[in-house]
């Protein structure tokens, strides 16, 4: 076999989703502990021991002007070559956390056990579910007050509609958190000592029939766990990989990254389970990922903060094939040959040139300002394009004016580009008489973004003013005239840059309302992704 076909089918690449505080960061640590790629970054907890966690290397990236949004780490594991796509959650929650989504092959969402599912873990998992992909959950921090594990499942299967299956089991739970027991081989896994920081957690391992683990666990938890185990076995759905792969049911497991509780035994049946690189939908149907031409898409573009340095970097994902440094790609948008000369890697603080990766892989281009969200690139002797990338519904909007009205021209000019990008949505009044423009942004720092890079770039300064909203609909029948509908007075008509027209509501009473009033009226979340 060729050595670059053993490259790509090694690789396993996924993002991680939860709410934050979920415990994305330390679960991702945790995964870099064992797979050896960090020895000494200090857990999460760490940082006050004045050790530093990956993410305050990240923080340090975004001091000097490069957001922790430009983060793919990469390490191996046993024989996998893993790459874990940051979704940046918090204050940097925006559309760009969507996208990396599109870049991914599976996900594993993480899932506070005190507090199931929660509202940022929703909208991902809604663009998991566009996307099809397989759907990992690790109900985590087991080493607290948790809700009960099958009142967990049941609020997973309602709030989320996918079916669940328990792959692992927890033994107690808060300080009596004792291990968790593996359905497949029938294995207990009890755990040793608290917090293991650091280190892999001491365990025991054997037989739910070996009565020695009544004296380990307790007669009590011993117990319940074989009364649990019983249930789960008549009462689950049943174990099916297909369904897993086609992210129609999410196999569960239950631990605590924190103390590395069930964190090795989760990776390991998650790398069993989860996919290779995806064959990806193109103009010329689905292309192979061990196809031997090169073949990537951009799906995102992070511009440089910093005003000496207007550089931007685009990421783009390996779908086939093999890249090698230097080398030249058709840039299908532009029709144009390119060379892909000073490609990166990131493995937070070590920005590394890459002189070869393989699809599954994501590397970061200097971008001279060439490039939009979902270009296509690929080797000369092919001519295709990837299916584009949805457009997501923003949830934050604002009004925006220059201050200074002599610069109309550069304010048209800067705003357009900057949407072109993708680092915002631009929205234009349709109502009679208006002309204000609206941006949208997924998160608030997509607003702070747009102004500072209209000042620094385009030397205009502008004037943002918070409106009220906080949904946007795309009009599924864009032949119906949006001024016959029956909306609420605060909605808003609008079109985007592609002209297309969307609906903006104060809250989704008004969507609601909307739907009920226009018989014939379809919404949408995302804007088309074949327009
Ligand atoms: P995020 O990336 O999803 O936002 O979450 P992160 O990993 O930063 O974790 C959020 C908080 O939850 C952190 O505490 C972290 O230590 C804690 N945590 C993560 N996993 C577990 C777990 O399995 N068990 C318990 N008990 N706690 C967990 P913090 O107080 O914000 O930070 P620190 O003071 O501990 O550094």
């Amino acid at each position: 076999m060729a050595d670059y076909i053993n490259e790509i089918k090694r690789r396993r690449t996924f993002a991680i989703i939860s709410h934050p505080d979920a415990g994305k960061t330390t679960l991702t640590e945790k995964l870099l502990l064992y797979g050896g790629a960090i020895l000494q970054a200090g857990s999460v907890k760490g940082k006050k021991a004045n050790k530093h966690a990956v993410s305050d290397w990240m923080e340090i990236e975004k001091q000097r002007g490069i957001s922790v949004t430009s983060s793919v780490l990469q390490f191996e594991y046993n024989d996998f070559c893993i790459n874990i796509l940051d979704t940046p959650g918090h204050q940097d929650f925006s559309e760009d956390t969507y996208r990396t989504l599109m870049a991914a092959d599976s996900a594993v969402m993480v899932i506070d056990a005190s507090k199931g599912v929660e509202a940022q873990t929703k909208k991902l998992f809604k663009v998991c579910l566009l996307r099809k992909i397989p759907i990992f959950t690790f109900i985590n921090k087991m080493d607290r007050a948790a809700m009960d594990p099958f009142k967990l499942m049941e609020h997973i299967e309602s709030e989320l509609g996918i079916s669940t299956y328990a792959m692992n089991w927890p033994i107690g739970s808060g300080k009596e958190f004792k291990g968790v027991y593996e359905r497949d081989n029938k294995r207990i896994i009890a755990f040793h000592g608290g917090d293991h920081g650091m280190k892999a957690a001491e365990v025991t391992e054997g037989s739910l029939q070996d009565d020695t683990f009544r004296s380990i666990l307790g007669d009590h938890f011993f117990e319940q766990l074989k009364e649990d185990s019983e249930l789960l076995d008549i009462a689950s759905t049943e174990f099916d990989q297909e369904l897993i792969s086609k992210g129609e049911l999410t196999p569960v497991f239950f631990g605590s990254a924190l103390t590395n509780f069930g964190v090795e035994p989760f990776l390991s049946h998650f790398l069993d389970m989860t996919t290779s690189p995806l064959p990806r939908e193109s103009s010329n149907g689905f292309i192979d990922p061990l196809d031997e031409h090169f073949s990537a898409f951009v799906f995102k573009i992070q511009a440089n903060m910093n005003k000496a340095h207007r550089d931007r970097i685009a990421f783009m994902r390996i779908c086939s094939g093999k890249f090698e440094k230097g080398m030249e790609v058709t840039h299908i948008q532009e029709n144009k040959k390119i060379r892909l000369s000073q490609p990166q890697q990131f493995m937070a603080q070590d920005r590394e040139i890459v002189e070869e990766a393989y699809a599954g892989d994501v590397i970061g281009v200097f971008d001279p300002g060439i490039f939009s969200i979902g270009d296509t690139l690929c080797d000369p002797s092919m001519k295709f394009t990837f299916k584009k990338i949805p457009t997501f519904a923003p949830e934050h909007f604002a009004r925006v004016t220059q201050k200074d009205t002599m610069k109309r021209k550069q304010f048209t000019k800067g705003i357009n580009q900057i949407a072109q990008e993708g680092a915002i949505q631009v929205f234009q009044q349709i109502d009679a008489g208006m002309e204000e423009i609206i941006v949208g942004g997924v998160g608030v720092l997509q607003f702070d973004v747009l102004e500072q890079r209209l000042k620094s770039e385009y030397n205009v300064e502008i004037k943002l003013e918070i409106l009220p909203y906080q949904c946007v609909r795309w009009i599924d029948d864009q032949t119906i005239d949006p001024h016959t509908l029956n909306l609420t007075s605060d909605s808003k008509r609008v079109k985007d840059l592609k002209g297309r027209n969307l609906i903006i509501f104060m809250n989704n009473w008004g969507i609601k309302w909307a739907l009920d009033q226009n018989k014939n009226l379809s919404l949408s979340e995302f804007g088309n992704m074949d327009e």
